[in-house]
């Protein structure tokens, strides 16, 4: 199918957010200006298109060069974000209180039409890509580029967002030894990353943790004491253990918290479940810290600013080609287009057989298991 020249596109940013998603925006707007391209931005998600009403300022902003200048650095996302916004099931309270999922894709589809837009570049996680996918199938032109510091989807080495959680959750178990050490304590730092352990992975190793719990490998809590009161103990008097969120133990299930106010599985708890088991297997005194959503806010590493542009550039540089229903992919050194197909419902999960995991082992890390 030929489609019809671009004139305008429009950036959507979904989901949780992530650092370097301004950096995105920055480098769709400037490249889509080379082309000769106008640029807007759809306010939190879809909703500025969804509910125009709901946005004083406009739920679609111009944007351009001057604009978007200064914001690279920037946490965060100038155009807001929403993970409660899925336009293909959207949920809507009724007077009785009961909550209805109404599909109002063809709502949205036709309000991008009459804007003028010829083509969405979606910044956005797992939720978001699925989105884009079905807006697709439904006749939308569109190219996803991944988001998440969970790092958790398919077909692209990395997603932008990921290091600087992991540079700052490995700063602040870097200065968690100090005080663990001063009271000869046991700190257990709980970390996002969904069903993924890939942050407590990478900064549970950089930051010296003497165990990693993730997801990908269930735990006994009977091989952590061991391993903590033989080891960690004997040799410096106190311990650290890096705890994923959806961190699990052998044959039980995963920490919730209730969620208010969706649908989705919140998860949360584990940290402060592992100190006190913990506390209560090895009589060490035990804290628990939780790094939670300080690991989504603050500004991009320069590896994560550097990516985000070259994901912003390389989508419309996609969409110049003629691409669509695709997903920017970072594959070093170069830029892939993905199906986005091939993400939709996908998780990209820690391999346990890695190098990765092989050298946290041989550095003596514990992961709960008997290995
Ligand atoms: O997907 C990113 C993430 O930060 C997960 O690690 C976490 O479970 C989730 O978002 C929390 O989302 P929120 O609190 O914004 O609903």
């Amino acid at each position: 199918m030929s489609l019809s020249p671009i004139r305008k596109i429009a950036i959507s940013t979904g989901g949780g957010d992530a650092p370097g998603l301004n950096a995105v925006i920055k480098a769709v707007v400037t490249t889509a200006e080379l082309k000769g391209w106008e640029c807007v931005g759809i306010r939190d998600g879809y909703n500025g298109l969804l509910f125009p009403e709901r946005y004083p300022k406009g739920g679609v902003v111009p944007l351009n060069t001057a604009t978007v200048r200064a914001i690279t650095p920037l946490g965060g996302t100038i155009l807001g974000s929403t993970n409660k916004g899925n336009p293909l099931k959207y949920r809507v309270t009724q007077a009785d209180g009961t909550v209805v999922e109404t599909d109002m894709s063809d709502q949205l589809i036709a309000s991008i039409a009459a804007q003028g837009i010829d083509a969405v570049v979606a910044v956005g996680g797992d939720g978001s890509l699925s989105i884009a996918y079905e807006l697709y199938q439904k006749g939308l032109r569109i190219i996803g580029v991944p988001k998440t510091i969970d790092n958790d989807l398919e077909r692209t080495v990395v997603t932008f967002g990921f290091d600087t959680a992991v540079a700052f959750a490995t700063e602040c178990i870097d200065r968690l030894h100090s005080t663990a050490q001063s009271h000869g304590r046991l700190l257990v730092i709980e970390v996002m990353g969904r069903y993924a352990g890939w942050i407590a992975l990478y900064a549970g190793i950089a930051a010296s943790a003497d165990v990693i719990l993730i997801p990908e490998i269930p735990y006994d809590l009977a091989h952590i004491a061991t391993h903590l009161q033989q080891g960690a103990f004997p040799d410096k008097g106190y311990g650290i253990v890096v705890v994923a969120e959806g961190a699990k133990p052998k044959d039980g299930t995963v920490s919730v918290v209730e969620n208010r106010m969706g649908n989705v599985e919140r998860l949360g708890g584990i940290g402060e479940k592992v100190a006190l088991q913990l506390e209560q297997l090895t009589n060490i005194e035990s804290r628990a810290v939780v790094l939670g959503h300080l690991l989504r806010g603050g500004s991009p590493t320069p590896h994560d600013r550097i990516i985000s542009l070259r994901f912003g550039a390389a989508a419309v540089r996609a969409l110049a080609k003629g691409e669509n229903g695709v997903m920017i992919a970072i594959d070093p050194p170069e830029m892939l287009c993905v199906p986005l197909a091939d993400i939709h419902h996908r998780m990209k999960l820690v391999n346990v057989n890695s190098d990765t995991v092989y050298t946290a082992r041989e550095l003596g890390i514990c992961f709960g298991d008997d290995i």
